[in-house]
């Protein structure tokens, strides 16, 4: 049996895959961006703008959406939009990039942790109704690594306590969650399109909303006087008149680009193509490796397309007799995408407790709450990640490596716990 790469052998995955950059764009696109670059025209806002953000709301079925430059300035809008106020409780997933509970804290709102669901890591509904007081006003939900979360018990749950309800859907564009878009499922949604993401253009974020309410105090919040005072159309753009007193340069700056806007048009009619690829290389590569005890790997109704960001799989290491870590190494050695995205839950970041560079949240920070958070817990220390976003190509050769590389480690293991027990004497 070939030795480990991780121990000087030959790596499994050769293949170089079919679609080998991220993000991708097509000639038109590229053309479109040297234009406006080569004329100094539409860089920041103008029709561009407008028209990302009208074909985006479009793409969705929504009424509006509105860009923004980053996923973290879409979901302060989308508080903002929601008419949540500093000290205003949110209950949200301990579990996510950090800028999910981030925008809470520099909003002044206070996020109030609840726990997840084993293997997929999503916010787990049972829990939340536990964690309304009478300052709660919004329940802030993640489609972590692109899988839909479970919204028809949330939407449940807003409606009985009366909260907002409000996607993260950074991680997961065109998935949908029973025949519906993520995005669509709240009163407002934020989604990141930075350069890693499904949707890859530049720094760019989106917000969504049916709510012109929503809408236009969004907008209010971070796109500045002279966007704002244009007369508002049928899908946003400016500002409705109640709002109009209002417009002055108090506001953030959350304005998206021109460049990133014509880079998510350039993408935006491939995602559906491209997201179907992805599920089509999921299903071959998870097929591989259902044999293999020691990982739990999400099973999904049909009614739930994920979007593949990443794919998420909880390891054993009490079974495996190896730290998920040296397991992980070993697979990243051999080729394979392999890598830990979370291992802190939010609540436990060294930037909620004690002394910690200046930041503008100390309030918020010293109210947020957080139970015990078993399934987080474990998920941080058990759980690893692979990359899939790039994979928009049919790539049998590479998965078929990568399911080898796989079973090579598995295969492997008391070389890894030798490795291991070696560290322990050094
Ligand atoms: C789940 C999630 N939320 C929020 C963000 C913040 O988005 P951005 O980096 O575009 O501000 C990200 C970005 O990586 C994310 O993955």
């Amino acid at each position: 049996m070939e030795t480990l790469a991780l121990l000087g052998g030959k790596r499994c995955v050769t293949a170089r895959p079919a679609s080998p950059t991220w993000p991708r764009y097509s000639p038109r696109g590229v053309a479109t961006v040297a234009l406006m670059l080569a004329t100094g025209r539409g860089l920041a806002q103008g029709q561009v703008v407008d028209d990302a953000a009208v074909r985006f709301a479009a793409y969705h079925g929504m009424q509006y959406a509105l860009a923004t430059d980053s996923g973290t300035g879409a979901l302060l809008s989308a508080l903002a939009g929601c008419g949540i106020a500093p000290g205003d409780e949110v209950i949200t997933t301990p579990y996510s990039y950090g800028g999910t509970t981030g925008c809470l804290l520099h909003y002044g709102a206070v996020p109030v942790f609840a726990d997840v669901l084993p293997v997929t890591g999503l916010l787990d509904p049972a829990l939340v109704p536990a964690r309304i007081t009478p300052r709660t006003r919004a329940i802030l939900v993640v489609h972590l690594y692109g899988q839909p979360a479970e919204m028809h018990a949330l939407q449940a749950i807003a409606r009985e306590y009366k909260l907002a309800l409000i996607e993260d859907a950074s991680q997961a564009h065109g998935a949908r969650y029973h025949g519906q878009l993520v995005g669509t499922l709240g009163d407002a949604a934020g989604f990141s399109c930075m350069s890693t993401k499904l949707l890859a253009a530049g720094e760019l974020g989106m917000l969504l909303t049916n709510d012109r309410d929503v809408y236009d105090r969004a907008a209010l919040l971070g796109q500045h006087t002279g966007v704002l005072r244009r007369p508002p159309t049928a899908r946003g753009g400016g500002l409705s008149a109640a709002y109009l007193p209002y417009v002055d340069s108090l506001g953030y700056n959350c304005r998206a680009t021109g460049i990133d806007c014509a880079l998510l048009l350039d993408q935006l009619p491939r995602l559906d193509g491209w997201n179907r690829t992805r599920a089509a290389n999921r299903d071959r590569l998870t097929a591989a490796l259902r044999d293999l005890e020691l990982l739990d790997i999400p099973v999904y109704p049909p009614e739930i397309e994920p979007g593949y960001l990443m794919l998420t799989m909880t390891f054993h290491p009490e079974r495996a007799g190896v730290s998920r870590e040296t397991f992980v190494r070993a697979l990243a050695a051999e080729g394979v995408r392999a890598f830990v995205y979370l291992d802190c839950p939010i609540p436990q970041l060294p930037r909620l407790h004690g002394p910690a560079p200046a930041a503008p949240w100390q309030a918020a920070r010293t109210r947020a709450t957080a139970p015990e958070l078993p399934v987080c817990t474990a998920l941080c220390r058990n759980a690893f990640q692979l990359s899939f976003g790039a994979l928009t190509e049919p790539e049998p050769r590479l998965l078929r490596q990568y399911a080898d590389a796989f079973h090579k480690v598995v295969a492997h293991l008391p070389a890894l716990r030798a490795l291991e027990g070696q560290r322990v004497l050094v």
